[in-house]
């Protein structure tokens, strides 16, 4: 455990709150939640928790005070000899302090208590509102608390500022540490898909290739898939969020591969679509060389200083074009982007941004201007098409669907695809599959 990335952030923090005035921040992790009766789900810490502390157990909440002599303090859970038997290993408040580099560390029992004195004569509390109705009202009973001292001369903040905007305008900024997660979430995953490549045959089940995914993410030390698997053979690629994955595979379809692992925290998001029996069909290379060009437009738009929006645009150009070659659609390209009439078989934006959450945190703009891309910001890049069997509609095109999805990093000229491991090119996957 290196605690030093996860101070540096806590001192940026500490560095903006003060030059804002100063004040409190209060950051909690996530709560265990119940999966049915006793069962627990597989617990994950909260990223904004997470991205300043690295600290991995529930029942933890990160107080933050600006000023001369800014101060960290965690508050934890006690060492329990008994409940370590039963549950495993805690650090307890005196081995955080020193592991994650707190000034200070406390039991989580006292928390409630030493709230009031916390909050009492700073000038501003940074705290969330809204995502969690119990920290909300502790909160609320922590500031009546010091309200109802204001004849002993005690004054409750009189300023909240939402905490989560300031770490949301950091965290779309990755810093070396982060990279180095997401370089590795991505390289383990796009190993996932090559081996989905040859694992992949008609006849087998479409969990049957979900199954290699965890197989590799878990091989690899990945806590978890980032998002459930969408493995989608043949129509069920036109579903943009199917998790059923229990169907067969079927000779002459396509199948639809979207997943990716969480590493440390950090998550891969890769898109890949090849045919079951591992050769194309005309039409089906047809419409795959089309997503894969706009794509490559995409990505070659990601770079320093232009919109978020730049590569859906450059994608979009590509793809109308192709889908009035192919008979998809019948008018002008600029007509068409206007209208939004591809949106029949192109309904999602390019990308968003990725980190700790799949679709990470991040303004993507800020009333009618895009997000300035910058180096160090990380973005996926997946155009598709989702062509449903209709009257009006080509027959050979019916049912397929395509996305091809890589995970890219902003660099100081370009980008970089951190997913480039997995292959996309017609003869690379055919190459992959005959292996
Ligand atoms: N896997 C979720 C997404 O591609 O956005
Ligand atoms: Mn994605
Ligand atoms: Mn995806």
């Amino acid at each position: 455990m290196d605690p030093l990335p996860f101070r540096n952030r806590r001192l940026r923090l500490l560095d903006h709150m003060a030059a804002a005035g100063g004040g409190v921040a209060i950051i909690p992790t996530a709560p265990e939640r119940i999966r049915n009766r006793d069962t627990t789900y597989p617990y994950r810490a909260d990223s904004y928790f997470h991205y300043l502390t690295g600290f991995p157990e529930p029942e933890a909440v990160l107080a933050l005070i600006a000023g001369p002599s800014p101060q960290a303090i965690l508050f934890c859970r006690e060492k329990d000899a008994e409940k370590e038997i039963w549950d495993g290993f805690r650090y307890g408040p005196a081995a955080a302090r020193e592991i994650f580099a707190f000034d200070a560390a406390h039991s989580i029992a006292e928390f409630e208590a030493k709230l009031p004195d916390l909050l009492a004569d700073q000038p501003a509390l940074w705290y969330s509102l809204g995502h969690d109705a119990d920290w909300d009202a502790r909160i609320v009973k922590a500031m009546n608390a010091v309200r109802a001292q204001t004849r002993a001369g005690k004054r409750a903040p009189s300023v909240t500022h939402d905490v989560r905007a300031v770490l949301d305008a950091m965290r779309l900024v990755k810093d070396d540490h982060e990279i180095t997660l997401m370089r590795r979430a991505a390289q383990i995953a796009a190993s996932a898909h090559r081996r989905a490549m040859l694992a992949t045959a008609p006849g087998k089940y479409e969990y049957e290739i979900e199954a290699e995914f965890l197989h590799e993410f878990r091989r690899h030390g990945c806590q978890a898939p980032a998002y459930p698997p969408i493995v989608a053979g043949g129509a069920n690629a036109c579903i943009l969020h199917y998790v059923a994955n229990n169907q067969p595979l079927e000779d002459g379809k396509l199948i639809l591969i979207d997943a990716g692992c969480e590493l440390d925290g950090y998550a891969s998001d890769i898109t890949r679509s090849f045919p079951v029996n591992g050769r194309f069909s005309g039409p089906q290379a047809d419409l795959y060389q089309l997503v894969l060009d706009a794509q490559t437009a995409a990505i070659a738009a990601v770079k320093p200083g232009v919109g978020f929006l730049a590569p859906h645009e450059a994608a979009l150009r590509v793809l109308v074009q192709g889908m009035i070659d192919l008979k998809l659609l019948v008018g002008s390209r600029d007509g068409l982007i206007e209208s939004e009439a591809y949106k029949r078989f192109y309904m999602h934006r390019t990308g968003h941004w990725l980190g700790l959450d799949v679709h990470d945190a991040g303004e993507y703009r800020q009333n009618e201007t895009w997000t300035t891309l910058q180096a160090g910001m990380t973005l996926t890049v997946e155009p598709g098409l989702y062509v449903r069997a209709a009257d009006d509609v080509p027959a050979a095109f019916h049912d397929i669907g395509i996305r091809i999805e890589d995970d890219v990093l902003v660099t100081a000229h370009g980008c970089e695809v951190l997913s480039c491991d997995a292959p996309k090119t017609i003869a690379a996957i055919e190459a992959e599959m005959k292996r």
